[in-house]
């Protein structure tokens, strides 16, 4: 039998193994934690930058197929953590304590599917094993109690006030929380701008790898106010393939990169319909506008979402689909929309160090 072989013949050969996106290898790069070695039983553990990471399987191949091929080696374990990196505030901004990574979830137009986005980005993250929070910034019309079932007014009687509350692994928070059901919130540019600072800046939010925001339509108060004041990682614009929806979504990337927040791409929701029935595709609005869009302005087309009927029913039930049927289409991809999410993040967070 061949002898075992030595930790410093596995770490050679781990150099062979590159990250696919960032084009190095993982040793280098400083993802290789830990290795042992005993009587041919090799154990590494990878760390990766997001526990949401899309190349997680090929990573993983690699570092077998690499292994595998040293003589002595007899069995493979490798193991993954994540370590999520935290966005460097730019000049006036002020942090989010202990909040490492904000994703803003806008569009110009009203019911292009925002807050479903929003609500199913950030439960997706936390499926993969993030630590998530959802702060609903749609201060005069917030649906996210609703979508994930907590009632409205729930926080109204207590006396700790506006805190946020879990469900589906994700921390959320709505100024829903304090308001009864049909009661209007009828407030001036000023106070939703100072509304949406708090619920940023004084709540417990403890550790979040991603906090995402899901905004209210256009370019409000809402939306100004929080790109100004907090460190946005970057933006996700959501579209329905129709040319007007496309015109509006590019308006609300202007107005981001006015701001100098980046822009992830656009999510193009409702797609397509999936009819119940029969499962049979249905291009109710033509199809590819959106990504040809994306291509024009340069950006990148980060997912489509079907038009599914379950979707619906789950928001107004509480229950977000990617929870709901996990193996539907649009769950499927939600949990894609959030691999693409988390990477784009990494890649940043690696170029900027
Ligand atoms: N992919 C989808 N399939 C089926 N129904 C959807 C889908 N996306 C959104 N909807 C439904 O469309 C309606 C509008 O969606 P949503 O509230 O998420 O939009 P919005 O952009 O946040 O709206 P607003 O501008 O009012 O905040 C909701 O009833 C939601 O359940
Ligand atoms: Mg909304």
């Amino acid at each position: 039998m061949a002898a075992s072989p030595s930790r410093d013949a596995i770490i050679a050969a781990l150099r062979t193994v590159r990250d696919p996106e960032l084009h190095r290898d993982i040793v280098s790069l400083g993802m290789v934690k830990d290795v042992a070695v005993e009587d041919g039983r090799v154990h590494v553990q990878v760390e990766l930058t997001t526990p949401a990471c899309p190349l997680r399987e090929t990573i993983e191949r690699d570092v077998r197929a690499a292994l595998v091929a040293i003589e002595g080696v007899r069995d493979v374990a490798v193991e993954f953590s994540a370590n999520v990196r935290a966005t460097a505030p730019r000049g006036g901004q002020r942090p989010v304590e202990g909040v490492r990574n904000i994703i803003a979830v806008a569009s110009n137009k009203g019911g292009v599917g925002k807050s479903t986005v929003a609500a199913n980005l950030a439960v997706a993250l936390a499926k993969a094993g993030a630590r998530v929070g959802l702060l609903d910034a749609d201060i005069t019309g917030p649906n996210i109690p609703t979508m994930f079932g907590f009632p409205a007014g729930v926080l109204a009687r207590e006396p700790g006030g506006l805190r946020p509350l879990e469900k589906y692994g994700v921390k959320v928070i709505s100024i829903g929380f304090l308001v009864p059901k049909g009661t209007p919130v009828v407030w001036r540019g000023p106070m939703i701008g100072s509304a949406v600072r708090q619920l940023l800046h004084d709540v417990p939010w403890g550790d979040l790898d991603y906090l995402v925001i899901d905004l209210p339509p256009g370019t409000s108060d809402a939306s100004m106010s929080m790109a100004q004041e907090a460190p946005i990682t970057g933006a996700i614009i959501v579209s329905t393939p129709q040319t007007v929806s496309l015109e509006d979504a590019m308006k609300a990337v202007t107005m981001f990169e006015k701001l100098g927040v980046p822009v992830f791409g656009i999510v193009e929701n409702m797609s397509y319909f999936i009819a119940p029935d029969t499962g049979k595709r249905y291009d109710i609005f033509g199809h590819g506008g959106a990504r040809e869009a994306a291509e024009e302005l340069g950006l990148d087309f980060l997912a489509e979402i079907p038009l599914e009927i379950p979707v619906r029913e789950g928001g107004d039930r509480g229950e977000p689909i990617v929870v709901a049927q996990p193996d539907s289409a649009s769950a499927r991809a939600f949990d894609a929309l959030a691999r693409a999410v988390a990477a784009r993040i990494s890649v940043l967070q690696r170029m900027a160090s």
